[in-house]
């Protein structure tokens, strides 16, 4: 769990006053349409139930990023790291903070980074909502969708903005690269299982790779692109009614039009055929940018747990989660 223990407090072991404000993201699993999105199809995302928390508060000295555990992942190469920089940096810039940019941004994540899990949108959602209420400045939702964007860019490169929107927003959303998200209610909900391969990857890297095949077969890709929209509106539909069935043979769909863009491995593809040898699984897929990361499973209502306990032997860290409704949320403010 997260701790939400003041920092002050802990580290100098008495009480000082300080004003810190924290928010919190959760993660997101991509249903359908990854990679596609990209290049302007639908694709449906969820939040997850890990969520990453980041607190800002005062400092004496220069401002720092602080790392609370070991999934916060913050040595200076890695995504989060960079995530938080660019979305500090377009905080002071854009709203003019400069006298009171002295800031520490501690970050606690329960996502493991590079999992394919959205460990950097959902961090530089956090920080945006916290540092700018920090700084004093109130921000609106698309305000902090913009500059966790800003993040996402400095970390993948090019990305379609559904990640960042997925872990502000919460909930089943479909989204259209330029559009706003449209929330998706769910009148039965359902759990879906998620598996970590352990395999990190670099998701900047993988959608180039996706850029140069759809430059090699155009008309191919196009075709692929136009069903992944296709699948998307299915895969919201049966998500809504909570059809698991219909829902994991879409997923079985969308895994062969990700393999077929190059996403997969073997690794991946032992992986998903291992998971679906039980009967209660109806299909698997990755989810995210794929090369390694993760994959989430349709299993029948009830059984979610005997497979998780099947495949955690191997994968450790899987779990299964439902879909929880709640995005970005600000954390009681601590005033210790
Ligand atoms: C990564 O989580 C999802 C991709 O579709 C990239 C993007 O949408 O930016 C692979």
């Amino acid at each position: 769990m997260i701790n939400h223990q003041s920092l002050a407090t802990r580290r100098s072991g008495f009480l000082m006053i300080r004003k810190s404000v924290s928010a919190s993201a959760p993660g997101k699993i991509i249903l359908s349409g990854e990679h596609f999105v990209v290049h302007g199809s639908y694709s449906v995302a969820a939040a997850i139930n890990k969520r990453v928390l980041v607190k800002a508060s005062d400092t004496e000295g220069k401002s720092r990023i602080v790392s609370e555990n070991e999934a916060s992942n913050l040595s200076t190469d890695d995504g989060n790291f960079r995530a938080i920089k660019s979305v500090a940096r377009t905080i002071i810039s854009r709203y003019d903070s400069e006298e009171k940019a002295r800031f520490e941004l501690s970050v606690a994540s329960e996502i493991p980074p590079g999992s394919g899990l959205g460990s950097s949108a959902a961090v530089a959602v956090a920080t945006a909502a916290a540092l700018s209420g920090y700084l004093g400045l109130s921000l609106s939702k698309k305000e902090i969708s913009e500059i966790a964007f800003e993040g996402e860019k400095s970390v993948h490169g090019n990305p379609s903005g559904l990640d960042n929107q997925a872990c502000l927003y919460g909930g089943l959303v479909l989204f259209k690269k330029g559009n706003e998200v449209e929330r998706i209610s769910l009148t039965s909900p359902f759990h879906l299982l998620v598996v970590y391969s352990g395999k990190k990857r670099s998701t900047g890297k993988l959608v180039r790779r996706v850029g140069e095949k759809r430059e090699r077969f155009p008309n191919y890709f196009l075709r692929l692109a136009t069903s992944a929209s296709g699948i998307s509106f299915e895969v919201a539909k049966y998500c809504k009614s909570g059809d698991l069935e219909k829902l994991g043979s879409l997923f079985t769909t969308s895994q062969a039009q990700l393999s077929w863009i190059g996403v997969s491995t073997e690794f991946i593809d032992d992986l998903i055929e291992s998971v679906c040898e039980s009967d209660e699984v109806f299909g698997a897929k990755i989810t995210g940018a794929g090369g390694g990361g993760s994959i989430i499973a349709a299993v029948k209502r009830g059984y979610e747990d005997v497979v998780l306990c099947r495949v955690s032997k191997r994968f450790p860290v899987s779990f299964v989660t439902e879909i929880p409704q709640e995005g970005l949320r600000w954390e009681k403010n601590q005033m210790s």
